[in-house]
């Protein structure tokens, strides 16, 4: 976005977005470190707990702001493929996440939440168990724990490709989503609207929601 004259200053992503996406990132990286490890102990911890951030994102897609809104962001091909020409042409716009970037957005937390779910089934076979191992046979939780395994790998190379992303954003269309991701708010052209943000309590509560469901489901369970 150089060249593009005057310029103001509009909201783009709330804050418990925000949050959601930096401890997310920073969970992940951890979990994969832990993993690798056999730090098995903090790696189910921090693995349960993104579980439930991955729940509370499920819900705030549908009552969070409206960038925070699958049904907002999620397009189909035909939308893809004009945002394709219109950046080709250099006229492309969009406040939030591209058609395509929700491509990718969707393919994460589909992975993530595979992966945290996949987790709750594996076991080392020596002294770890997921803790819900006890739910399903031998057979089937070898099956999801090799699951476990690949996907950590899969899981790599889709955030090498969001990464790939975000310096092509920067370095070739000048759009620094990084800052944009820390403060919420964005550069745009005079006249491009930003977006009325949902109330943070909302996202509070249904946090707790979330978070009781994981650690409440384990103890029924
Ligand atoms: C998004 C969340 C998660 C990520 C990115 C992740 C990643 C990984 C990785 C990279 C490994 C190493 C696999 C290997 O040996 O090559 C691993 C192992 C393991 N994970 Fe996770 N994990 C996640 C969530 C969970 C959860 C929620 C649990 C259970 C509560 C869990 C339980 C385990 C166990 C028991 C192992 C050991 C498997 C083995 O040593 O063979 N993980 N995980």
């Amino acid at each position: 976005m150089s060249h593009m004259g005057e310029t103001t200053e509009v909201k783009v992503w709330d804050l418990p977005i925000r949050l959601f996406h930096w401890s997310l990132a920073l969970t992940v990286s951890v979990l994969w470190i832990t993993g690798q490890l056999g730090k098995l102990d903090i790696h189910m911890v921090l693995g349960l707990w993104v579980l439930a951030l991955l729940i509370f994102r499920l819900g705030w897609g549908v009552i969070g702001s409206p960038t925070a809104r699958f049904s907002q962001f999620v397009r189909g091909p035909g939308a893809i493929r004009d945002y394709l020409a219109a950046a080709r042409a250099g006229t492309a716009r969009s406040i939030g996440h591209n058609p395509l970037g929700a491509l990718s957005v969707l393919a994460l937390l589909g992975l993530l939440i595979a992966q945290s779910a996949s987790g709750l089934f594996t076991t080392d076979d020596i002294f770890t168990d997921g803790p819900l191992v006890h739910l399903v046979t031998s057979k089937t939780a070898a099956l999801l724990s090799s699951v476990h395994r690949i996907g950590g790998k899969v899981l790599l190379g889709l955030i090498a490709v969001h990464l790939a992303a975000v310096v092509f954003y920067k370095w070739v269309k000048k759009d620094d989503l990084v800052r944009a991701m820390f403060t919420g708010t964005k550069k745009v052209p005079m006249g491009v609207q930003g977006v009325r943000f949902a109330n943070s309590w909302l996202a509070v509560v249904l946090f707790a929601v979330a978070a009781a469901l994981v650690w409440g489901g384990l103890k029924v369970l």
